[in-house]
């Protein structure tokens, strides 16, 4: 609220108010003031006003002037000695009294007290739970009871009172009908909005910094733009789950000094999301001093699977909330409601009665009665004093017996051209832009304007519902039907071919203000394309929208969304059917992968392709093929690689170059990361890759580019690995972001691990780790690989626990990596302890594909494996079993092109040939594997070898090659050791861990590692 002089400006409800009375202005004369106060630091031009108030009409520039001059008369002012707006000789004006501006919750409260009757107990139960909140006891109320009866009216009158009686937070939101339920947390997102618009915004935008990341992207304009990435990065993988869960924490921060009151109005027109976000506010422990209101009509939700009513039962049997419903008012409280309205009228005994009769007690129904009444003149003012025109047995027949019946009867009074209004704005909704009913061949904005504010003084149908900007930064005023019964009352009068048609005038004035990249209205539009029976721009506008859920990370809703999308399919052209069922399913598929619900993701990729080859659409099914890499590399590999051979096949005889490449990398990127490495697998990939770069890189999807870069990567191209998987992860929200990102995570891990890069390593594992945890995700990915960094550094113990953990957690298909981890571990912890039989076993089951099946780099742990079989009977002594287990290990690492394997099998080859005390055999083996070590930077394993070197030379009596050997493995070692961050206590386990122990030269006492370097 604006202030200046003893008047008050409103621009939310677009009023000025001079004390208690009010001024009235034409609705452009309100504009023309209220942007000069709006800019009162500075002088603005005409062409200012022209562009800001008529932007898309040519006005002639002494509109301004004409308007100018009415403001000044309502205000007073004197052009020669002004008081508030001064001319600037053809410059422009400014607004020269000082403006002043007091905090409002004027979003959030009503506007002006209406009377209410009775209701005097609900509204001390309000004010008693209200009570309990402001003590840190959260409180949900909801009020419940039919259209009409009056919810609203008794939340507005406690809020009022509220806001009176101390310094309390409102946030108030609504519950749209039609499109609402496809807008996800629409009403919560609008109480924020609110929120935001009061003087406190500054700790509002904080308690989301802080609090609530996810709700604060949702407002990009309070999002810095060199923020914006890192903000996009942190949120990847939102899920649900968090997103509620922020915005309860960030709500309940905002209770800690004042307490907060919530409402959420009309909830049966609620989405699941801002259900999700009611439930868990009920339910959360700990203190915060908020009352939740919502209100809803019981009547609209009566299946008893309808998720309000599902959610009440269980939040009133658990005591989480409190029912308040509202019965119909009784005689008396029409009495009350006469003597209110019409202080010491001379009514007849049995006027309340009637009326009462007639409404059955509906607040609605009365209060529209007695207006109707007034309007007839059956209730007059005679010599200042509220009368009867008529005897009461002549008003009965007057009132007509429903209220939409009422309601047409007043409408059949109006002037043709404010029917002509009120029709289109009964399809545009309860709320309405006077911008978007002003269509090409109709009234222009200003007389729509003009026609509305008329109907609201006379306080018929309509009231102000202030001023905002559109979506494409036109400013309009905007109005509100006074109840939404009075918009449905209009709009079931219109035929459906009126209805069609004005939905359809509606959706081309709307419709550029939706495009991608700027698609809020997309729910609202796809409505009203639907109604106007344009079912291609509905189903267009249908994808927008559940684009706009995944924004919120609502993939629920957006499945919503796609399925009623999938039913329009009939509707449309039959040519143009496959193609948009296929995109329909396609959009399924990744909100399904989104969720990790990959069983159901795979099925949507599978109708994909199934529809694709019904329809002979030969790259859709080639790409919906490819898709299915990605679910089934987590739930079942092989039907993954079948998958995408089969696309292969297809692709081939397409003749796109470019798909053909894309889809050969995938497939043979796919067998050697799942299945087994070959060589001439790697040849083709390459020559993918090439071909890919050569005829456009920047069609190579990024899911693609992160498995060249993990085939790298397993070549010991770490530094070309990193580079590429780092570039790889993705800077905004996309449907298969979180895919791609924990991908390219994954395999950073692995570079680092390879290359010996341990506190980074550890730097992105816990980070991941800690997103996991927000977004209430399965860690597993992290915690896998932080158990094969354990195995490295000799904590089997801690490596095996890790994946017991996961796999307790983890869904049916996720625990086959965990377990061969943990039996890796754990036949080395049996090994330590001299279990060999025990630790043969645990390294067979790995090798055995019934028991292990396949899983991501699957071979990498089974010939892991048979090196720790091979160093079983090693230790065992039983040196022919540790030969051929050991023979096998070199000639399938060497099969790979993996430096780690390889410098493996050429070192337990050594070991082997030692213990058969071959010296020979032992020196050539070795020279071999150091000559890898060499070739890459593979530290975890160049330290191994120097040892088994120095070994060697001992055996052969050549101390001094022996000690430098041990003096390179130790300072390899310790390196290693270095990389951790110091405080990590796995350093200090590595260096005590006895193989190490071993190689590292007596520590003189005191010294620490650190110091001895
Ligand atoms: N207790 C009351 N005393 C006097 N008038 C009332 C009372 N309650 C409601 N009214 C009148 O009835 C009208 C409709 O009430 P209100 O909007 O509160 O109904 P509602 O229950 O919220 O309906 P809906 O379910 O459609 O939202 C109000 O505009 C007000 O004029
Ligand atoms: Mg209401």
């Amino acid at each position: 609220m604006k202030h200046f002089d003893a008047f008050r400006l409103d621009p939310v409800n677009h009023r000025l108010w001079r004390g208690e009375e009010r001024v009235t202005l034409a609705p452009k004369a309100f504009d023309v003031l209220r942007y000069l106060v709006q800019h009162a630091d500075r002088l603005v031009t005409q062409e200012e006003i022209l562009e800001a108030l008529w932007p898309d009409t040519h006005v002639n520039p002494e509109v301004v002037k004409k308007y100018v001059l009415e403001v000044r008369k309502a205000l007073g002012d004197r052009s020669d000695r002004p008081t508030f707006i001064e001319t600037f000789p053809r410059r422009g004006y400014q607004f020269v009294a000082p403006v002043s501006e007091t905090s409002d919750t004027s979003g959030s409260l009503p506007a002006a007290a209406v009377t209410m009757v009775g209701r005097d107990a609900q509204h001390a139960r309000l004010e008693a739970c209200f009570d309990d909140a402001r003590r840190g006891q959260r409180r949900l109320v909801l009020v419940t009871g039919e259209a009409g009866v009056g919810k609203t009216t008794l939340v507005d009158a406690f809020l009022r009172r509220a806001a009176a009686r101390a310094s309390v937070g409102i946030a108030r939101g609504q519950c749209v009908e039609g499109f609402g339920g496809k807008e996800s947390y629409y009403p919560v997102l609008e109480a924020l909005g609110l929120l935001l618009h009061e003087t406190d915004r500054n700790r509002v935008v904080q308690a989301l910094v802080r609090y609530a990341p996810t709700w604060l992207i949702q407002f990009p304009s309070l999002v810095k733009s060199d923020a914006r990435e890192t903000l996009h990065r942190e949120t990847i993988g939102t899920t649900r789950e968090r997103m509620v869960r922020e915005i309860c924490e960030g709500l309940e921060h905002l209770t800690i000094d004042d307490p907060l009151i919530v409402v959420l109005e009309d909830l049966h027109w609620a989405d699941l999301s801002t259900l999700d976000v009611i439930s868990t506010l009920a339910r959360r422990r700990g203190s915060a001093k908020l009352l939740l209101l919502g209100t809803y009509r019981p009547g609209d939700v009566v299946a008893a699977e309808n998720p309000l009513n599902v959610l009440k039962q269980d939040l009133l049997i658990h005591r989480l909330c409190t029912e308040l419903p509202l019965a119909h008012l009784d005689e008396s409280d029409v009495g009350d409601y006469l003597v209110a309205e019409f202080s010491g009228a001379d009514f007849p005994a049995g006027l309340g009665g009637v009326i009462h009769r007639h409404s059955g007690g509906n607040a609605l129904f009365m209060t529209t009665i007695v207006r109707d009444m007034v309007d007839k003149g059956v209730i007059v003012q005679e010599n200042g004093r509220w009368a009867l025109s008529k005897t009461l047995a002549d008003v009965a027949p007057t009132v007509p017996p429903t209220l939409q019946q009422m309601l047409e009867a007043q409408f059949a009074r109006l002037s043709a051209v404010e029917q002509r209004v009120l029709n289109q704005a009964s399809v545009a909704g309860d709320r309405f832009s006077v911008w978007a009913l002003a269509t090409e061949s109709d009234l222009t904005s200003d007389e729509i304007e003009n026609v509305c504010e008329r109907l609201v003084e006379r306080q018929q149908f309509l009231q102000p519902a202030g001023f905002a900007d559109l979506p494409n930064g036109i400013p309009s005023a905007h109005y509100e039907f006074r109840h939404a019964l009075f918009r449905e009352a209009v709009y079931r009068r219109l035929s459906e071919v009126s209805r069609s048609r004005l939905h359809r005038l509606l959706a081309a004035r709307l419709s550029p203000l939706c495009s991608p990249g700027q698609q809020e209205l997309a729910a609202e539009l796809a409505l009203h394309f639907e109604e106007a029976r344009e079912y291609d721009r509905a189903v267009d506008h249908l994808i927008l929208a559940a684009e706009n859920a995944a924004a919120r990370f609502a993939y629920r809703d957006a499945l919503q969304v796609l399925q009623h999308a999938l039913t329009l399919v009939p509707r449309l052209a039959i040519e143009r059917q496959a193609e948009v069922e296929i995109q329909l399913l396609e959009r399924v598929g990744d909100a399904h992968y989104c969720l990790g619900a990959m069983v159901e993701c795979a099925r949507a990729y599978e109708a994909v392709a199934a529809r694709a080859a019904r329809a002979g659409l030969i790259p859709a099914r080639v790409n919906a093929l490819s898709a299915l890499v990605r679910p089934f590399a987590l739930i079942d590999p092989d039907r993954g690689i079948a998958a995408i051979e089969e696309a292969v096949i297809l692709s081939v005889g397409f003749g796109d170059a470019l798909l053909h490449s894309r889809t050969e990398l995938l497939a043979v990127g796919n067998r050697l990361l799942f299945d087994t490495w070959r060589q001439e697998d790697w040849e083709i990939c390459e020559s993918a890759h090439r071909t890919l770069q050569n005829l456009d890189p920047t069609e190579v999807p990024e899911y693609h580019r992160m498995i060249y870069a993990h085939l790298l990567m397993l070549q010991g191209r770490y530094t070309d690995a990193l580079a590429s998987l780092e570039a790889g992860i993705p800077k905004k929200n996309e449907p298969i972001a979180l895919g791609v990102h924990l991908f390219a995570l994954s395999g950073k891990t692995v570079a680092l691990l390879l290359s010996g890069q341990f506190g980074e390593f550890m730097r992105i594992v816990r980070s991941g780790k800690a997103m996991a945890e927000k977004n209430a995700n399965n860690p597993w990915i992290f915690v896998f690989r932080e158990a094969w960094l354990r195995t490295l550094v000799f904590d089997f113990d801690g490596a095996r626990r890790l994946c017991d953990a996961v796999v307790d957690h983890a869904r049916s298909y996720l625990p086959r990596q965990p377990e061969a981890i943990a039996r890796f571990a754990g036949g080395y912890a049996e090994l330590e302890q001299g279990h060999h039989e025990q630790a043969a076993r645990s390294f067979e089951e790995i090798l055995d594909p019934v028991i292990t099946p396949k899983f991501f780099l699957h071979w990498y742990w089974r010939m892991s494996a048979q090196l720790g079989l091979s160093n079983v009977w090693l230790a065992a002594g039983s040196l022919g079993r540790a030969r051929r287990e050991a023979d096998h290990f070199l000639a399938s690492a060497l099969s790979t092109g993996e430096p780690n394997l390889h410098a493996l099998g050429w070192d337990v080859r050594a070991r082997v040939s030692i213990a058969e005390k071959d010296w020979e055999a032992a020196d050539e083996a070795i020279e071999r594997g150091l000559a890898v070590t060499q070739r890459f930077t593979i530290p975890t394993v160049a330290w191994r070898l120097h040892a088994t070197r120095s070994e060697l030379c001992r055996r052969s009596k050549n101390d001094e090659t022996a000690e430098v050997h041990r003096r390179r493995a130790e300072t390899i070692i310790l390196s290693l050791a270095e990389s951790f961050e110091p405080d990590e206590p796995l350093r200090r386990t590595f260096l005590t861990a006895r193989p190490v122990r071993k190689i590292l030269a007596p520590r003189p006492p005191g010294r620490s590692v650190r110091e001895r370097r």
